[in-house]
């Protein structure tokens, strides 16, 4: 087996490598869109927030747009990594799911299923563990981030594993395709280790599982209320679902500076450049353009440009979203059927796996 190659973001020059590739494989989907299967997802942790908005779910509804099979994971099962209580869990999918389709995910098109519902899946991941070793695992930037955060605590086997349990979401699907931040650069690399390590000791002659390709997400990180990066673990988001009334108060608390003069230097003043940045975002101008518009009008006519941006343009989410999370018998019907086509897709790859180990015994 091959050395374990360093984390792919170490340098500046694997950053620029990974962009270059991540450009490549952009124009790749826009010019033959059906060949690849997208496979993302995100823990239900809480309703999504606006850093979501603009770092993931547009992307997600542009692919789906551009016809690319997009497979969306309700990582339920990563949440009992750190989640205490399971009171909130069957509310916090049903938030997830109504977030999704609000913003224009299309069931009809785009498969979101629970990864708790689709048993291939979860035991493809016994044999994807056999793939890897304990000490790459414990070389994982984010196992290593965890396990730094638990404070001495002790790290669940599952958190040590979850980069594994990732993979699974992704190679039980065939996925080709995963947009990532930069953090989850290192996931990735796993995944595709694991991919070519299985190929290659159980099945050198075909590809079981594609090696997927990151699609380097380029939002810029915002950040929340506090200054800090925008986060639903640290109480600063704005949560997509807000009410125009909360989004006006949460901006009201945002942290500013004394100048009053309104101007896009993110160095200097970050605070003030994250408010005028997330305006732009909304408007689709450029935060300079904004600082220009509002100018010695200081921050509170800053902050009032901010929550009009927001409110005006998530009015209609919000009112769709609204409506969906009343309807409860809906949600249900849209994750049983996503489910449905997921158990097809990973019981498929799970019976190749199988065959390849030679664990077929009824033929
Ligand atoms: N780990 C991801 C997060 O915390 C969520 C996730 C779970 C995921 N399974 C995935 C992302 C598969 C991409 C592909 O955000």
């Amino acid at each position: 087996m091959s050395a374990t190659k360093p984390r792919s973001c170490d340098t500046d020059a694997a950053l620029a490598e990974a962009r270059r590739r991540s450009r490549s494989l952009e124009a790749e989907l826009r010019a033959e869109p059906r060949g690849q299967r997208v496979v993302t997802g995100d823990r239900p942790t809480g309703p999504l927030h606006l850093g979501h908005y603009f770092g993931t779910l547009e992307n997600r509804v542009k692919l789906q747009e551009l016809g690319v099979d997009v497979f969306v994971v309700v990582a339920d099962y990563q949440t009992i990594i750190d989640r205490t209580s399971p009171e909130t869990m069957r509310d916090d999918v049903a938030g997830l799911v109504a977030d999704y389709l609000a913003v224009g995910i299309d069931p009809e098109r785009t498969t979101i299923f629970a990864h708790s519902e689709v048993g291939a899946l979860n035991q493809l991941m016994l044999p994807l563990l056999s793939c890897v070793t304990v000490a790459e695992l414990s070389r994982n930037p984010t196992v290593k981030d965890e396990l730094e955060a638990a404070g001495g605590r002790a790290m669940s086997a599952l958190m040590f594993s979850y980069p594994v349990h990732q993979a699974a979401d992704i190679l039980s699907c065939r996925g080709t395709v995963v947009p990532v931040g930069r953090d989850q650069l290192p996931h990735l690399e796993l995944a595709r280790s694991i991919a070519r390590r299985f190929n290659r000791r159980y099945c050198p002659e075909l590809t079981l599982f594609p090696e997927p390709r990151a699609l380097l997400s380029e939002a810029p990180m915002l950040l929340g209320i506090d200054g800090t990066k925008m986060s639903k673990s640290r109480g600063n988001a704005i949560a997509i679902s807000a009410s125009a009334e909360e989004t006006a108060r949460l901006i009201g608390r945002a942290k500013t500076d004394l100048e009053r003069e309104i101007t896009y230097d993110p160095e200097r003043r970050p605070d003030v450049a994250n408010l005028l940045l997330l305006a732009a975002l909304f408007q689709r101008r450029r935060p300079e353009d904004i600082a220009e518009d509002v100018g010695s009008g200081g921050a509170a006519a800053l902050k009032r440009t901010v929550t009009e941006s927001v409110n005006e343009r998530l009015r209609e989410i919000r009112a769709r979203r609204a409506e969906l999370i009343s309807d409860a018998g809906y949600l249900r019907a849209v994750l049983a059927s996503g489910a449905e086509r997921a158990r097809a897709v990973a019981g498929e790859t799970l019976r190749e796996a199988r065959l390849a180990m030679h664990m077929n015994y009824d033929d």
